[in-house]
């Protein structure tokens, strides 16, 4: 998978692509990250890419001329499945896109900052707006970060343990059961004997009731959603 991010602050969200699960992708030639900065594509030598709204009101607006000529280079040079632009006023991410979003080959994400982007490159452009919270960030960079997170590490190979991102929680719209570690017992804090029992059919069982039981605590939205359900 190639990804090509466009932002006006590519330091703002290089570091998580340097570690750990994202950096291992990389390493192993499973997802390409190419960052592109707007001001390299502004329109005089002070870098501007934004102005003030049309019809007045706090807050600049990224300007069409530069994501226009960012996107129709990169979209010259190949194929894209998705040009994706994150935004809170979009539908929010879920793991269902996380798992259709895994499958395909290139994808362009393009962050907002400030007031966002000029309608006209929605219009134009975008094939999907991702939101990943009812809450407003200060630009997509973050909300990007947490997107190919959420994406990669779904890409077959990535984890070490392939089983272990479909007991994620929300794979089955469930969330995860409780997990424990050594020592069986600390301060007086017991591990459930079931998990110490070893029967996996009866562990098995055990850590579905729990799921269901915490699930129905915590998020009962999440039974009432259907298994495919996505954007
Ligand atoms: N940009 C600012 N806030 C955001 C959010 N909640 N999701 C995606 N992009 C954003």
């Amino acid at each position: 998978m190639r990804i090509d991010i466009i932002t006006v602050s590519p330091e703002l969200i290089q570091s998580p692509f340097e570690y750990s699960i994202l950096k291992r992708a990389q390493d192993k030639e499973l997802v390409d990250i190419h960052f592109h900065n707007l001001r390299d594509f502004s329109l005089n030598k002070y870098g501007k890419i934004d102005d003030y709204q049309f019809g007045g009101g706090a807050g600049m607006v990224l300007m069409m001329e530069p994501i226009d000529k960012c996107l129709t280079k990169l979209i010259k040079e190949r194929a894209y499945d998705e040009i994706i632009y994150m935004t809170p006023d979009a539908k929010t991410l879920d793991q269902s896109l996380a798992n259709k979003l895994s499958s395909i080959e290139n994808m362009i994400i393009l962050t907002g900052h400030y007031k966002g982007v000029d309608q006209r490159v929605r219009d134009k452009f975008i094939t999907k707006e991702v939101s990943i919270g009812d809450y407003v960030l200060s630009g997509g960079e973050l909300a990007a970060a947490v997107l190919c997170d959420a994406v990669i590490r779904l890409i077959p190979g990535v984890l070490g343990d392939e089983t272990s991102a479909l007991t994620d929680s929300f794979q089955d719209n469930l969330l995860a059961p409780p997990v424990y570690t050594r020592p069986a017992e600390y301060d007086g804090l017991k591990v459930p004997e079931v998990l110490l029992s070893g029967n996996f059919p009866k562990i098995d069982e055990w850590r579905h009731e729990e799921a269901l039981k915490r699930t129905k605590q915590i998020r009962p939205d999440l039974l009432n959603k259907d298994k495919n359900e996505s954007q």
